[in-house]
């Protein structure tokens, strides 16, 4: 895909990986639509962003556990930016608990956040898409879709469930030139967990973004649709 012009969306785009997807996406003269849920954060993200763009960037509140607010989303990207040709799923919450500690909230809004927001944006944005002759659809995973672990129940739950989601969606969309891949990443160095912390051994959020910028850049008669990546010295 050329990438000069093309409308994306990427969710949770104000921190960590959403944020740097945004940024490169930019830098290749994508305009965006910067999105999360708190506004002041979306507000310094578009100012930053704009900074360095060769596209556009636009923001727009937009929490993903609700259907209405990702139809608004894409509407407006529609509205703003002309149509949709990107859609980053990459809003994302890690709660690390054992089952019987893990409240019902909790569970509810990882399953909420990682794939019910995963669906709801695809649901809506793909019609878009169909629209305008095709796009790409890249849905930010992660390795604990295919490993699980003590503590990872819902997180666990929630990425098996994206892999399955996406490999499904492929499966409809492939003949309507509508692209998905789904990129798994190891730990990567951002805010996203307190018990995780930082450190250099990590993947860099500008690691994961490189390769959508990648794999977004493909000839359309190819389709990486699952992507793992991992630091390539953790501890032993
Ligand atoms: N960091 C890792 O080690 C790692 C590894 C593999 C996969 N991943 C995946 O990568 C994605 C991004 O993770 P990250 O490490 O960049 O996390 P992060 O630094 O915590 O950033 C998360 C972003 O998502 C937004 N967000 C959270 N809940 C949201 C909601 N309900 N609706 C809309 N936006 C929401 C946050 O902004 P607001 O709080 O303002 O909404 C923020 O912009 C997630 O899907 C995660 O599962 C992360």
């Amino acid at each position: 895909m050329n990438l000069q012009g093309k409308r994306a969306v990427v969710t949770g785009s104000t921190k960590g990986i959403g944020r740097a997807i945004a940024h490169a996406l930019v830098r290749e003269g994508v305009n965006v639509v910067v999105s999360a849920r708190h506004e002041n954060d979306i507000r310094k993200t578009v100012d930053d962003l704009s900074q360095s763009a060769n596209g556009k960037v636009v923001g727009k509140q937009c929490d993903v556990r609700e259907a209405t607010q990702v139809r608004e989303l894409i509407s407006y990207c529609v509205d703003k930016l002309g149509s949709i040709d990107i859609l980053v799923n990459n809003a994302g919450i890690g709660v690390f608990r054992t089952v019987e500690e893990m409240s019902l909230q909790e569970w509810r809004d990882t399953l909420a956040t990682n794939l019910d927001g995963v669906f709801y944006g695809c649901h809506y944005a793909i019609p878009e898409m169909r629209k305008n002759g095709g796009g790409f659809i890249i849905n930010i995973c992660s390795l604990a879709g295919k490993n699980a672990f003590a503590k990872g129940a819902a997180y666990n739950a929630s990425k098996f469930g994206l892999v399955g989601f996406s490999e499904a969606l492929m499966q409809e969309i492939r003949y309507e030139d509508i692209r998905i891949a789904y990129i798994m990443p190891g730990s990567v160095d951002t805010d996203f967990s307190a018990i995780s912390g930082k450190a250099s051994w990590k993947l860099s959020a500008a690691d994961v973004a490189e390769v959508v910028i990648e794999t977004l850049k493909h000839h359309s008669r190819c389709l990486t649709s699952r992507i793992e990546m991992r630091p390539s010295k953790p501890p032993r």
